[in-house]
């Protein structure tokens, strides 16, 4: 995912993403990837997701978090939201407000983006305070930070001078968002081949995920800490 070369699927033409492969949903149901942005790196991240989630046979909708009426549609639902100042974007945050009585009910994954840094590849970073928050409320699954990206043609007066200081690149990594794709596609098709008293809207078993920074993991350092 580099500024000045093709993008795989990153950022293709603005406006919601709705599922249409007419082969999907064979299993797993129907999943929604939905997203807080501000510059459209973190929109890049949930398309990914959506690729690897289409490559599985998932049924999935990609949208921007603010557009999404119901979720009655579906079966998981992962969050994303960039961060900005240590706050994980408003339209992430009211997303979860918004829906947080159905939320609570099914496969809840959350992401955040990210740090303009390797070091979200090469650890694990724990979600910051408020989005453990929001997933402590919404029993969510599991968390994971991945890279930002920070182009200083687009960025505010703060993100230039950030960039002044040698931060701008794009440091999202395909391969590491596709893999947690397939781990929390691998969740759902387990669930749902154990049934329906096990199945997606329970928020049954806890795998797919837990490890990485759950809603348990108090002490959690925030992605603040982490360079960006
Ligand atoms: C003003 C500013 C503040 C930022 N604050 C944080 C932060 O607190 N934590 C972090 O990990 N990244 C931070 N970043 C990096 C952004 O999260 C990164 O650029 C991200 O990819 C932006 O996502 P978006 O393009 O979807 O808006 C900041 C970037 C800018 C420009």
């Amino acid at each position: 995912m580099n500024d000045r070369q093709p993008e795989r699927g990153t950022e293709p033409e603005p406006g919601p993403e709705r599922g249409t492969d007419p082969a999907a949903d064979q299993g797993g149901g129907r999943i929604l990837v939905a997203y807080g942005t501000r510059r459209g790196g973190t929109r890049g991240i949930a398309v990914e997701l959506g690729e690897a989630f289409r490559e599985d046979g998932l049924a999935v909708d990609v949208l921007p978090a603010t557009v999404v009426g119901e979720l009655k549609a579906y079966d998981a639902v992962v969050l994303g939201g960039a961060l900005y100042m240590y706050r994980w974007h408003r339209d992430a945050r009211r997303f979860a407000r918004r829906h947080s009585a159905e939320l609570r009910r099914m496969p809840v994954w959350i992401f955040s983006s990210g740090p303009l840094d390797r070091s979200a590849e090469e650890k694990d970073i724990p979600p910051i305070a408020g989005v453990l928050r929001i997933m402590s409320r919404l029993h969510a699954r599991g968390h994971r930070t991945f890279g930002g990206r920070l182009n200083s043609e687009d960025a505010g007066r703060i993100g230039r001078n950030m960039a002044r200081r040698g931060v701008e690149g794009d440091y999202r990594n395909p391969e590491q968002i596709r893999a947690w794709g397939h781990e929390i596609a691998r969740t759902l098709a387990k669930e749902s081949a154990a049934g329906p008293d096990r199945g997606a809207k329970d928020g049954g078993a806890k795998d797919g995920g837990a490890k990485d920074g759950g809603a348990k993991d108090g002490g959690a350092r925030g992605a603040q800490d982490s360079g960006a």
